[in-house]
C-alpha cells in the first residue's frame, strides 16, 4: 500500500473543515450523524472540534457489494436521535458515486428537520452520478481505492491514521 495523505495532512484538513463548520451554524445548535462504519474517525476527529451545542448519532448504511458492483443500499436509522426541526449534519467517509449521501439525505428530510448539510473527508474524482455535491470536503482524490482513516477494504484498514491506496497485489492476494 501506498500512503496518499498522510496523518499530518488529514489532521490540518479536518481542523479547517471544523472551523468552517463553527462559522457557518455560528453558535446554533447542531445535530451531526455519522454514518456507519466509515465515518466514525472523521466524526470522533470533527466533533471534538466543534464548539456549539451538540448532539451525535449515528446511522447505518450498508450496500451489499463487492469491490466494484453495486448493490442496494439498506439505511438503518433506529440509532438516530430525533432530527424534527434540528439543524443536521450528516457526515461521511467518501463521495464516491453519490448515492450513498443522495438516499441518506432523501431519509433525513422525511423526517422534518430544519437543514441538512454533508460532510466528507474524500471525494473520488470522476466518479459522480447523483446531481447533489457535499457541502464540506477535505480532500479530492483521483479516481483509485483508498483506504485508512476509516476507510475499509473488506472491513480492515480502518484504523490507520492516513489514507493509502491499496495497490493490486494487496486487494488480489488475500
Ligand atoms: P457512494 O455511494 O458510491 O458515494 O459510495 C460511498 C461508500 O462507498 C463509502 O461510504 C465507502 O464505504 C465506499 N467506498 C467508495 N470508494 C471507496 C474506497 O476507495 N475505499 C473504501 N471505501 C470506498
Ligand atoms: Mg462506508
Amino acid at each position: 500500500m501506498k500512503e496518499l495523505i498522510s496523518e499530518q495532512q488529514v489532521q490540518a484538513r479536518v481542523a479547517e473543515m471544523a472551523h468552517d463548520i463553527n462559522a457557518q451554524y455560528a453558535g446554533k445548535p447542531l445535530t451531526i450523524i455519522g454514518i456507519m462504519t466509515g465515518s466514525i474517525i472523521l466524526l470522533s476527529d470533527l466533533i471534538r472540534q466543534l464548539t456549539m451545542p451538540l448532539r451525535v448519532g449515528v446511522v447505518q448504511a450498508s450496500s451489499y457489494r463487492g469491490e466494484t458492483e453495486r448493490g442496494e443500499l439498506v439505511i438503518n436509522a433506529s440509532l438516530m436521535p430525533d432530527i424534527r426541526q434540528r439543524d443536521v449534519l450528516l457526515v461521511d467517509d467518501i463521495y464516491d458515486t453519490g448515492h450513498t449521501l443522495n438516499e441518506v439525505i432523501a431519509r433525513m428530510l422525511e423526517l422534518s428537520p430544519t437543514s441538512v448539510r454533508s460532510a466528507v473527508l474524500l471525494r473520488k474524482q470522476g466518479r459522480q452520478e447523483v446531481a447533489l455535491q457535499p457541502d464540506h470536503v477535505c480532500f479530492d482524490i483521483p479516481d483509485e481505492f483508498v483506504v485508512g482513516y476509516g476507510l475499509d477494504y473488506q472491513d480492515e484498514y480502518r484504523n490507520l491514521p492516513f489514507v493509502a491506496t491499496l495497490e493490486p497485489h494487496d486487494i488480489h492476494g488475500n
